[in-house]
């Protein structure tokens, strides 16, 4: 008897990009909308004194309150439910014991599995009183996320997307991560393509309608250059300067994109707009 492999769905270009079925975005939907539901949830546990750990366990109990998985328990030995990646800190921030102090700022990235479907987002945040240095990094990649999905219709490639998020964030003296990226996802965490966050026009894969794919920049008000401390997961900056991060899901339509992890709650945009 053939066995069918739960994501061998739709057809791989000669890229090796999955493509979906318009039926496939009302699966990316849901699942992108829990992981923005719980994102929008999180502005009121952050604040001076409280720990990144605390946050991952709030994290946890909602994940398990919504009844889906959370797809880093257990990722390639990652054991939380999110990242939190405070100040210097690229990505990949393991929660822990440390507090929050006044002025502090942080990412929050979480990705939940429902039904199969994979909803990867993060958000910035903000202990206490945001500085104008971190205000003005934080709206920077924001922005850059936006300028990059502004790109994304059918025709365009991943290196337009890349170059709009380069050109925005150098022209705003700032740098872009290049060791890090997104990711194509839907049935797994982490497809083809790797989508830069820098590039030329015209150039990489072309965009098709049903790739489903993220888009997640990391700033630095610094140089780009990271390290990756002992832990084997915490990206620090080399020149120990700010960095920001902001994730959306997106799906590829026939003249533009969805975006799957939009905020029910009106407050993907930085924090301190919001309320
Ligand atoms: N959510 C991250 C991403 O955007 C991946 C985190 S993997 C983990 O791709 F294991 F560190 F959680
Ligand atoms: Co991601
Ligand atoms: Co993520």
């Amino acid at each position: 008897m053939e066995k069918r492999v739960d994501d061998a769905r739709g057809r791989l270009t000669k890229d090796g990009i999955r493509i979906y079925d318009s039926a496939d975005f009302a699966g990316m939907h849901a699942a992108g909308r829990v992981a923005a539901d719980i994102l929008d949830k999180m502005a009121a546990h952050v604040f001076p004194g409280q720990t990144t750990g605390e946050i991952d366990r709030i994290i946890t109990d909602l994940v398990n309150e919504a009844g889906v998985i959370s797809a880093t328990i257990g990722y390639k030995g990652y054991q939380h439910a999110s990242c939190i990646s405070v100040n210097h800190v690229v990505c990949h921030g393991i929660p822990g014991p440390k507090q929050l102090k006044d002025g502090d700022i942080l990412n929050i990235d979480v990705t939940v599995i429902v039904d199969g479907w994979f909803g990867d987002s993060s958000r910035m945040y903000v202990a206490g009183k945001l500085g104008r240095k971190a205000e003005r990094l934080i709206q920077v990649t924001h922005d850059a996320l936006m300028k990059g999905i502004e790109v994304v219709r059918p025709g365009k490639t991943f290196g337009d997307i890349g170059h709009a998020i380069q050109a925005y964030v150098e022209a705003h003296r700032m740098s872009v991560v290049r060791d890090f990226c997104g990711h194509g996802l839907g049935r797994v965490f982490h497809a083809a393509p790797n989508v830069l966050h820098y590039g030329r026009p015209g150039t990489g894969a072309v965009l098709e309608e049903g790739m489903f794919f993220t888009i997640e920049p990391m700033v630095n008000l610094g140089r780009p250059e990271t390290k990756t401390l002992a832990d084997d997961w915490t990206a620090v900056t080399r020149d120990k300067s700010l960095s920001a991060q902001f994730e959306h899901s997106i799906g590829v339509t026939k003249d533009g994109c969805e975006i799957f992890t939009l905020s029910p709650a009106g407050r993907f945009h930085p924090t301190y707009d919001a309320d």
